[in-house]
């Protein structure tokens, strides 16, 4: 699936906590639940907590809780602490209860609203089993952002709601990796050859 966002988009989805039951909750599995809503106590979803929480400098972390629930039976817990280094990279940990997994994510501006995202999976060998579901299953929790990045739009002085409160203070965070010399998005649009 092609798409076109800003470097931000990726990092901020991270501390867009708001979004997470509404856009990830769908179980991976099938999503029959969506369209009849009574055989989520059967097929389970996906839900999310989560805080985006600023660190010294250039860090920044986000504790997230994952749990499959059919109805309010809750079956596979995960606790992930996600630490942003910088602008373009996350290191996340995740405890799964079968043993730890690790991902990498990084991201790399290619060109004007062009991103190279690299997700990398690590875990002990007794953990592979587990480790290797996430492969897919990362690919399309991505898939779901990228459908919402593909119609995002450009606005200079966006209003806020009370639920987007990480999103200010993580836009505030990341303003830090701008400089004067940074080409502005009006330019970087306008003038594609010139980035
Ligand atoms: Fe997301």
């Amino acid at each position: 699936m092609a798409f076109a966002i800003k470097p931000l988009d990726i990092p901020e989805n991270g501390a867009d906590v708001a979004h997470l039951n509404p856009v990830h909750s769908t179980s991976l599995l099938t999503s029959l639940g969506n369209k009849y809503p009574f055989l989520l106590n059967f097929v389970g979803q996906h839900t999310w907590a989560a805080e985006w929480l600023r660190g010294e400098g250039h860090t920044a972390r986000m504790n997230l809780t994952h749990r499959y629930k059919f109805g309010k039976l809750s079956v596979f817990q995960i606790n992930i602490v996600a630490d942003q280094n910088g602008p373009g990279h996350v290191r996340l940990r995740l405890e799964t209860g079968f043993g730890p997994v690790l991902i990498s994510q990084s991201v790399t501006p290619i060109g004007v609203l062009q991103q190279r995202v690299v997700h990398r999976i690590y875990s002990p060998w007794y953990n592979a089993v587990i480790a290797a579901a996430f492969v897919p299953g990362e690919s399309y929790m991505f898939e779901r952002d990228m459908a919402i990045w593909n119609s995002k739009r450009y606005t200079s002085s966006p209003a806020y709601v009370k639920t987007d409160k990480s999103i200010r203070a993580f836009r505030a965070w990341y303003s830090q990796f701008y400089s004067e010399k940074s080409v502005s998005f009006k330019d970087a649009t306008q003038n594609p050859l010139d980035w």
